[in-house]
């Protein structure tokens, strides 16, 4: 199988092949500004392997610093022979650390309890939401193929999360309404919004980008619900309106602005805006009214003209891709 960037994240997960593995690089790149959540808390890495996760590895070596009370790592049974579990992995086991005990300043082995689960670890099976609800906070990268079902049991049961997923997921008709009701943002990201993870799926990245053992994702991105200092900075904006500059959809009733840094400062109705304006969303500088009707029937909050029968946004006939529509709070209208 011949894989890398969006091609090879699109045949994996048409074949719901979701074995890559998240390098520590990216865990503490974006972990290390989330330090302030973590005191007292129970954490989950619920479709983690504890031998083979950074995350686990992450969170034991630094238990302390971090002050957690306790972490759990549940491992999924791999349905086939991998080169990452090599088919140890029988039964699905769950892995709990609590911290240091002798002081040795190391994770040892008789410091994590490994314990078998009864079934194959699935997140949806009950004895896994079990201990779902024992956790405070769920950080990990999920199977993409299974990213709504499991992002709809984290707000159904209210955890807080922090994990990682693809660009599109924005706009899935089940996730989208999380992100227009302020459930759940962007994370700092990766650089580029690509990111290499360890995987059995052969790359095809360019010669620059490509490194053994790994596959080059492109799209991918954190999602969470944690507050972050980012989220509260207010997007520097620099440009003022002109109807030439930001001519007004055929079939919704908003101007198109095709780069986020673009947004004019002193527009006061809807604009149309690409999906990465969510990575500079700011909900005291902006309100997310909806997205084009092609992302979900009814998302564009009345601003689509039905009478088009087009779903996605026009300009003179020309379709534009996906749009999130977005307005200035009000106190934000006329910016400096
Ligand atoms: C993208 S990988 C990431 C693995 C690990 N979290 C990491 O970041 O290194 C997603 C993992 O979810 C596991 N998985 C797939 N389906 C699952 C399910 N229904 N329940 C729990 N885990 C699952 C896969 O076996 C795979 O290891």
């Amino acid at each position: 199988m011949v894989m890398g960037d969006t091609a090879g994240l699109n045949a994996a997960k048409k074949a719901k092949k979701d074995e890559f593995y998240t390098q520590r690089v990216d865990i503490e790149n974006e972990l290390r500004h989330y330090k302030s959540h973590f005191k007292g808390k129970v954490v989950l890495c619920n479709c983690d392997d504890p031998r083979e996760s950074e995350f686990f590895k992450y969170f034991t070596e630094n238990f302390e610093k971090l002050g957690l009370k306790r972490l759990v790592a549940t491992c999924y049974k791999s349905q086939d022979v991998d080169l990452f579990s090599q088919g140890e992995c029988e039964r699905a086991v769950y892995q709990i650390y609590e911290g240091d005990k002798n002081g040795n300043l190391t994770v040892d082995d008789d410091e994590v309890s490994v314990r078998y689960l009864k079934g194959d670890g699935d997140f949806r099976s009950a004895e896994c939401i079990e201990i779902l609800k024992q956790a405070d906070i769920v950080v990990t990268n999920p199977p993409f193929s299974l990213f709504r079902e499991y992002v709809a049991q984290l707000v159904r049961l209210d955890k807080k999360f922090l994990i990682i997923g693809n660009q599109n997921a924005i706009t899935y008709k089940e996730i989208f309404p999380f992100f227009k009701n302020d459930k759940m943002w962007l994370g700092f990201g990766f650089k580029g919004n690509a990111a290499h993870f360890r995987s059995r799926y052969q790359d095809v990245a360019t010669a620059a980008d490509h490194r053994d053992g790994m596959i080059r994702v492109s799209g991918v991105m954190w999602f969470t619900n944690l507050d972050i200092k980012k989220r509260h900075e207010r997007f520097p904006l620099y440009k003022s309106y002109s109807p030439d500059e930001f001519p007004k959809y055929d079939n919704y009733d908003a101007i198109e602005v095709s780069k986020s840094a673009d947004i004019p400062y002193d527009y006061d109705g809807a604009m149309g805006v690409p999906i990465t304006f969510m990575d500079k969303y700011n909900p005291e500088q902006f309100e997310i009214i909806g997205a084009t009707e092609s992302e979900g029937k009814g998302f564009s909050g009345g601003l689509w003209d039905s009478n088009s029968g087009v779903a996605q946004a026009t300009i003179n006939g020309n379709r534009v891709y996906k749009r999130i529509f977005i307005r200035h709070r009000k106190e934000e209208g006329k910016q400096s």
